[in-house]
């Protein structure tokens, strides 16, 4: 049987072992706290999908009614950690103040960069002669489909065009 000294030291250590697994407990769940928020900061960037950037293509003044420009321009892209200038371009056809076409510069065929030929009122794709009326349908030639479009709004007078290609 054991003496009331002994039933006290036995009292004593199991109060130490709950008070140091309380502590161990509660250290691990502010180190949790910490580094898991944390480490999610560290590494949300490359579980991101890459954002489509948005590019000003000017204002919509700049464009003529059913006459088609092409802009250039470059923007940023991010892709995870990296970020990257790239260069662009599109096809611009205004159809009124608020509606435009807004093409992807290469072709549907192989991708070759397409002019418009403003005598004939068609995009004309030099590499296998591609033909495409000014909405971006198929006349002639080989590409298997219209021309690939780029969405846009507008934002206060100006033409905001992002680069991320819809396939015809
Ligand atoms: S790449 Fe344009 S017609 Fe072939």
């Amino acid at each position: 049987m054991a003496q009331p000294s002994e039933v006290g030291q036995q009292a004593e250590i199991s109060r130490r072992r709950f008070l140091s697994g309380a502590v161990a407990v509660i250290a691990s769940f502010i180190g949790g706290a910490i580094t898991i928020p944390a480490i999610g900061h560290i590494i949300s960037p490359a579980l991101k999908p890459p954002e489509s950037p948005q590019v000003s293509a000017g204002s919509v003044n700049d464009f003529q009614l059913r006459q088609p420009k092409r802009v250039d321009f470059f923007y940023y892209k991010t892709d995870g950690w990296i970020e990257e200038r790239t260069s662009g371009s599109a096809w611009v056809v205004k159809l009124s103040e608020t509606q435009f076409n807004v093409f992807d510069p290469r072709c549907t065929h192989l991708g070759c960069p397409y002019g418009w030929d403003a005598e004939r009122g068609q995009f004309v794709c030099p590499c296998h002669n591609g033909i495409f009326n000014i909405n971006g349908q198929v006349l002639a030639g080989p590409p298997p489909r219209p021309l690939d479009r780029l969405q846009y709004t507008v934002q206060k007078g100006e033409l905001i065009i992002k680069q991320e290609v819809q396939r015809a």
